[in-house]
């Protein structure tokens, strides 16, 4: 380690990294001297992805356990160590009130949101972290600190991301830290609903005056991830323009969720 921000000579594993904030973490620790593996359900997007980063990547849903244990497996025989997680793919489906979700959409959210990075974190743990150390990044949302109009499964199952974050946090130390970032709105393909055509009205409500762009979130992943946050264990890092203390800056009504309610893609 040649510097306290670097990670010369660790290795990553980014899921849903072939666009987005996922795309720019992995861009961000390869910048720091870091090798990736990266994910994604799309076999191109992933393949582009490693091409670019002179990494690895492997293409297949967080969901599906097999695919988790085969990315771990992978960036071990690649490159004999796994120093980083970063659990980033999420689904913020199924929208619509909770009393018209479909169980079987609501298990969906809960198995790539929740139940893919505690299997991630398992397999890097049985094969490397809990002999060698590490860190893991879980990538949550500032909304899951508030209730907002048809996104609760969304929420729900980010809120207990936090929660999993904090008791890894408990159970895997002093090897292993784990940490979460949660973004504010960001200027990615999954929000596209919501800032599209109304970016001037969102930025005029952020006490920093603009969306977030992925390589805000992606240097704070990779603060927590390098030795710069060696004694950080358990915590939430906000990265969201100022979206919780907005009621001191801007009128009190919430740009973000007057979009939610009228952009929200249908539901049943
Ligand atoms: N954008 C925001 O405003 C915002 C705010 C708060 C939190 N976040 C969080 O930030 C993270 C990244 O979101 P983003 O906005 O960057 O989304 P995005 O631009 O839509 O990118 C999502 C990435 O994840 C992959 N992906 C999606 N579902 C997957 C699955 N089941 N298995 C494996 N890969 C999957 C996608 O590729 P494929 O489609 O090919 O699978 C893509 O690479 C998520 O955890 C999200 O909840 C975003």
């Amino acid at each position: 380690m040649t510097s306290p921000h670097g990670l010369e000579g660790r290795v990553a594993i980014v899921t849903g990294a072939s666009r987005g904030i996922g795309l720019a973490v992995a861009e961000a620790l390869v910048g720091a001297g870091a090798r990736v593996c990266v994910t994604a359900r799309d076999p191109d997007g992933a393949a582009r992805a490693a091409e670019a980063l002179g990494g690895v990547g492997l293409a297949g849903s967080v969901a599906d356990a097999d695919h988790l244990r085969e990315v771990t497996e992978l960036t071990l025989r690649e490159f004999g160590r796994i120093d980083v997680v970063v659990n980033n793919a999420a689904t913020n489906e199924p929208y619509g009130p909770l009393m018209d979700v479909d169980p079987g959409s609501w298990s969906d959210a809960f198995a790539v949101n929740v139940e893919a990075p505690l299997r991630l974190v398992q397999h890097a743990w049985r094969v490397w972290m809990a002999e060698h150390g590490g860190a893991v990044v879980n990538v949550c949302t500032e909304g899951a600190g508030h209730v907002g109009p048809h996104v609760g499964a969304y929420g729900t199952s980010k809120a207990a991301l936090l929660h999993l974050t904090r008791q890894l946090a408990g159970e895997l130390a002093p090897k292993v830290r784990v940490n979460s970032v949660s973004p504010g709105l960001v200027r990615t393909e999954m929000a596209r609903f919501v800032w599209e055509g109304a970016e001037e009205v969102l930025a005029a409500g952020l006490p920093l005056g603009r969306i977030g762009e992925p390589r805000d979130i992606a240097r704070a992943v990779v603060w927590l991830a390098s030795d710069a946050a060696e004694w950080i264990t358990g915590a939430d890092l906000l990265v969201d323009g100022g979206t919780r203390v907005r009621t001191a800056y801007a009128s009190p009504g919430y740009a973000v969720h007057d979009r939610l309610r009228s952009q929200a893609p249908p539901h049943p």
